[in-house]
């Protein structure tokens, strides 16, 4: 993502009125999740993409009540015929399994979970543990799943070191913005290199990976043909608020 586009996005997370909320989190409103102590710093985000302690005081500033999910681009709605499409590709025996990396406070794999006809088993993870509280917080109030074997997930890990997951365990990786974020933090890269490693690690075999970016394909393929034994296949999804977005995802060649 352009640098002053997150800067962007970050200003609206804290100053604009929150998006509204996804229809399958339109419950009550769950208990105030409190930030973990010692979680709420100041340190400034577009400074320190790649650390953890940037992010947790950038979603304590985030007013917890009342809770709104935020993405920071492209909600659900907008997806929801690509991620219906690739979980039909990937499909193999038995139930399907997401992990959705640096989830934030998206309202993504809460609303796959509650919609989808088929059985999921979603994962959401993010570095930040402010993050996953209020996720964990709200959901307790969503609606069941619309099929009663899915399940949802809330992992506090770092997408660059998933050695507690082993290879092969999701049938559908989902980074929306994260990759992103990590491309432009100061190390050069190599985060998000070790992050898509990790990514592709823990996909099965027969597995797909989605990227949504805004991040041009002239660039972005780049990047992602620098790595071997993959596929990538690109489709613009269409614009939000008058920036245009495109999916990139990512298959094993062999
Ligand atoms: C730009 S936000 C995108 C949030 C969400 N995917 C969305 O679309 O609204 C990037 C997210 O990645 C998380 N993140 C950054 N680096 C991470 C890492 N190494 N491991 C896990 N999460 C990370 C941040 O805490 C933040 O929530």
């Amino acid at each position: 993502m352009a640098w002053p586009r997150l800067l962007a996005a970050s200003r609206r997370l804290l100053a604009a009125p929150s998006p509204p909320p996804p229809a399958a989190g339109k419950a009550k409103e769950g208990p105030r999740p409190r930030p973990p102590v010692g979680a709420c710093g100041r340190e400034s985000l577009m400074e320190n993409l790649e650390k953890r302690t940037a992010w947790d005081s950038f979603y304590c500033q985030r007013p917890a009540q009342p809770f709104r999910h935020f993405d920071w681009f492209l909600g659900y709605a907008a997806l929801r015929e690509t991620l219906a499409q690739l979980l039909r590709e990937v499909r193999g025996e038995g139930l399907q399994r997401v992990l959705d990396i640096g989830c934030g406070t998206s309202e993504l794999g809460p609303r796959l979970y509650c919609e989808s006809s088929v059985p999921l088993h979603v994962s959401c993870l993010d570095f930040s543990p402010v993050a996953i509280a209020v996720m964990r917080a709200q959901c307790v109030t969503l609606p069941p799943p619309r099929n009663p074997a899915s399940q949802l997930h809330f992992l506090q890990a770092d997408a660059t070191e998933l050695s507690t997951v082993e290879r092969a365990t999701f049938d559908l990786v989902l980074d929306k913005g994260t990759l992103d974020a990590l491309l432009r933090a100061k190390d050069g890269g190599g985060a998000a290199r070790r992050a898509l490693a990790e990514c592709l690690r823990v996909m099965r075999a027969s597995g797909a990976m989605l990227q949504v970016s805004d991040e041009d394909p002239d660039a972005r393929m780049l990047w992602l043909e620098s790595l071997r034994r993959v596929n990538v296949t690109t489709l613009e999804l269409g614009a939000d608020r008058g920036i245009k977005y495109f999916a990139y995802i990512i298959k094993h060649s062999d």
